[in-house]
């Protein structure tokens, strides 16, 4: 296989990078607010656990500090625009990002914060511990609450029999979707 060697940073990180991009809503009861990340990574099972990296000044980071929680909103390929919007936008000059992009909200069971319906999966995070990088924050938290939509979920894990499309993000505009499953040859 021949290989080019990038430049570990700014580049080596997005080999790695393309995750899931997610929608991260913030709320205390009266407002609410929706950024995008790509920076989210799931660190442990059960409890269920993970992290994102959020900018010290989004708008949203606040909300989070005051709160101490926040919903993970998985978007399906359907809703890119506002997976993109919601990351170019601030709430600072956009009130409401729900609806300027189109989306709906959802109660959430155990937080503050709404998640967003047309997403196909939401999780319901309070953050446990928060680690100082600078001008981001990478809040580690428990999963209290997990909904997804019932047919893209078989078996414990996404199901693609369905037409789901997980949306992740490679830098810039460019998004790819992942769209089927594949078995290796079992050893
Ligand atoms: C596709 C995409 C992915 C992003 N990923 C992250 C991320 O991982 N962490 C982060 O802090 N900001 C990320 N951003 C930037 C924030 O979403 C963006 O600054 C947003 O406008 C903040 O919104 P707010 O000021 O309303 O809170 C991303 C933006 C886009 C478009």
């Amino acid at each position: 296989m021949n290989k080019i060697t990038i430049e570990s940073a700014p580049n080596g990180y997005r080999l790695i990078n393309p995750g899931a991009v997610v929608i991260i809503s913030v709320g205390d009861g009266s407002q609410d607010n929706l950024f995008s990340v790509t920076w989210n990574m799931p660190l442990r099972r059960d409890p269920g656990m993970l992290a994102i990296l959020s900018g010290k000044r989004h708008y949203s980071y606040p909300f989070i500090e005051r709160t101490g929680e926040f919903g993970v909103n998985i978007p399906g390929a359907e809703i890119v625009d506002a997976v993109l919007g919601c990351g170019r936008t601030t709430g600072s000059k956009v009130p409401d990002k729900f609806e300027r992009f189109g989306l709906t909200r959802r109660k959430a069971d155990t937080i503050k914060a709404p998640l967003v319906n047309e997403a196909v999966g939401n999780l319901e995070c309070r953050v446990c511990q928060v680690v100082d990088m600078g001008a981001s924050s990478l809040l580690i938290a428990q999963i209290l609450a997990a909904h997804v939509a019932e047919d893209h979920f078989k078996d414990g894990g996404w199901c693609y029999d369905n037409g789901l499309e997980l949306v992740h993000h490679l830098g810039g505009d460019k998004f790819a979707v992942s769209t089927r499953e594949i078995t290796p040859n079992k050893v």
